[in-house]
């Protein structure tokens, strides 16, 4: 599936989706009104994560913990250097207070990356259920950027600590 950014997700495009989602669970739908409620809900928490919170090495505030869906850590634990449709990331992020705070995540949506156009990034930096995200698009330039160094833009090491 492809998905430019900018274009709005219409009445069919949400349709395809949910049937996506619903296929399968544990691929989070790249469009911001779905993902930020299957983060609500909490649909990555059966994803394999990282042990503990930790400080970020990058700009997440101020700890964070990184979950992998089923498809990305196969891919990762494989060696691959192009991880496939459907793979994603979800990470937390919790403020000084030690509380979830928002979540960044990046879902790849096409075969090939193509300096991060592949990869739908996300995140939003409250908890709040009508917070406006900071990213929700593919390609994000400020989050590929930073990514681009990562194994197919995967920047956690793997395997997870
Ligand atoms: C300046 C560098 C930088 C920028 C900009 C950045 N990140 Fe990250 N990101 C990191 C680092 C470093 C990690 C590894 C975990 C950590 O230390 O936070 C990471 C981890 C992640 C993860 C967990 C999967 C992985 O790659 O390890 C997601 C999802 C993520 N970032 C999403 C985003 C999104 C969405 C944006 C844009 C809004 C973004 N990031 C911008 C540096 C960056």
């Amino acid at each position: 599936m492809k998905f430019l950014p900018g274009i709005a997700c219409t009445a069919l495009c949400a349709a395809v989706l949910s049937a996506a989602a619903a296929g399968n669970p544990d691929s989070p739908p790249a469009e911001a009104t779905a993902l930020r409620q299957f983060l609500g809900t909490g649909g990555y928490l059966t994803w394999a994560r990282e042990s503990r919170s930790h400080r970020s090495a990058g700009p997440h505030p101020v700890t964070v913990r990184t979950y992998l869906n089923p498809e990305l850590k196969a891919s990762l634990a494989a060696g691959n250097q192009q991880h496939p449709v459907g793979a994603a990331a979800v990470k937390e992020l919790f403020g000084e207070d030690g509380k979830l705070s928002g979540w960044a995540a990046a879902i790849k949506t096409e075969h090939r990356s193509r300096v991060g156009k592949g990869w739908y990034w996300y995140e939003v930096t409250s908890t709040e259920p009508g917070a406006r995200p900071v990213a929700a698009a593919n390609g994000v330039p400020l989050c590929a950027n930073c990514h681009a160094p990562g194994n197919d833009f995967v920047l956690s090491p793997f395997p997870l600590r």
